[in-house]
């Protein structure tokens, strides 16, 4: 079976971009393959060094996870910083990866802001770590969202050079495997991660503007749907939010140059799982006053259980505590397998 591996970060609430873009799909995942979501509290310390409530926010990521549908006993929950393994693999990665390559990254770049002299450095290695964290486990798919992506093509890129500057020791070591990745063919350690971030909506929109990614450092609350949303701020949020005069169109090509109807379309198939144009072969023609109130009626209906679940796990602390440690223990276990195939390759001697 496929493996699959992803994370998210224990930082302010989890809104509709999480969920979508993210924690729906590793529910439906988990059908047809092995699942390893993390709660990557290393990564939260890197924009922002002291939280008011960290073990809150990761038991709080944990419970969203869990409410939404993700089985911890058949697949794997835990929180990073319970796995050593992660920051020892991502030290090697930090000494892989070249410093260009980091500098490049959009979200270094957007996070730090004009002061780069001044973000930490753990700042600048972010996408090593994020690497370690799939690599660690050899996973091969990666459900993200869009704002992802640039992070898991340097994932590749780590991977690959890994790969092709210890071929030799890999082969010597009895490791590996031989593939093709673009042209050439390489003798393996590491494999090629794809991400998944396909679907109707791989990159919700702020309520307020069309243009700007759905985000939980937006000023305005009004901007995202948070999971913890009841709903009547669900349905104020959705009647509040920016639309433009015109009627939906029949089909999502119209939709081109209509960010806000677009992001609202996206939004609802999400939801329904269904695609952009089967949404609109029932609303073509409509005005917003028709779509919002059952996009209103729709959000409710699968948002408001697992806040409701959420909300009740988050107080059962024991609970969430007793499958963090659990799912830690078994990745652990996982991690070290490869660790000590990778320390072995290098030729460190343990
Ligand atoms: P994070 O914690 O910022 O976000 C968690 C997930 O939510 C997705 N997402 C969105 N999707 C659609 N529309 C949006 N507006 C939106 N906002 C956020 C993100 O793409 C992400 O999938 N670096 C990662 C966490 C991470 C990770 C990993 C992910 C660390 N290690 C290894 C995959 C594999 C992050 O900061 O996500």
């Amino acid at each position: 079976r496929p493996l699959v591996f992803s994370g998210v970060q224990p930082t302010g609430n989890l809104h509709l971009g999480n969920y979508l873009g993210a924690i729906r799909k590793f529910v439906a995942l988990q059908e047809n393959n092995d699942c390893i979501y993390c709660v990557v509290d290393l990564h939260s310390i890197t924009a922002q060094l002291v939280h008011d409530d960290l073990p809150g926010q990761i038991r709080s990521i944990a419970a969203a996870f869990v409410a939404s549908g993700i089985d911890p006993e058949k697949h794997i929950v835990f929180n990073q910083s319970a796995v050593p393994q992660h920051a020892e693999l991502a030290w090697i990665f930090n000494c892989v990866a070249r410093i260009g390559w980091m500098n490049r990254m959009t979200q270094f770049k957007d996070k730090a802001g004009k002061d780069r002299e001044n973000a930490s450095l753990g700042l600048l290695a972010y996408p090593s770590l994020m690497a370690a964290d799939i690599l660690v486990y050899r996973a091969t798919h990666v459900p993200v969202g869009d704002d992802q992506k640039q992070h898991l093509e340097l994932t590749r890129d780590i991977a690959q050079k890994f790969n092709i500057d210890f071929m030799e020791h890999i082969r010597a070591r009895g490791y590996g495997v031989d593939i093709v990745v673009g042209e050439e063919p390489i003798h393996a350690y590491f494999p090629p991660v794809e991400p998944l971030i396909g679907g109707p909506a791989p990159r919700v929109m702020s309520l307020r503007d069309g243009t700007k990614k759905m985000s939980k450092s937006d000023p305005s609350d009004l901007s995202r749907i948070n999971l913890l949303d009841d709903p009547e701020t669900i349905a104020k949020k959705i009647r509040k939010a920016k639309t433009d005069p015109d009627a939906l169109p029949s089909e999502a090509e119209g939709l081109k140059g209509r960010p806000e109807a677009e992001n609202l379309v996206g939004i609802y198939a999400a939801l329904a799982d269904r695609t952009k144009d089967q949404v609109l072969a029932e609303f073509g023609g409509q005005q917003f006053s028709v779509f919002k109130p059952a996009l209103i009626d729709l959000a409710v209906e699968v948002l408001s259980p697992i806040t409701g679940e959420m909300r009740r796990l988050m107080d059962d602390t024991a609970h969430i505590d007793s499958i963090l440690r659990n799912g830690g223990e078994r990745a652990r276990a996982r991690a070290e397998k490869t660790m000590r195939e990778v320390r072995e390759i290098i030729g460190f001697l343990q």
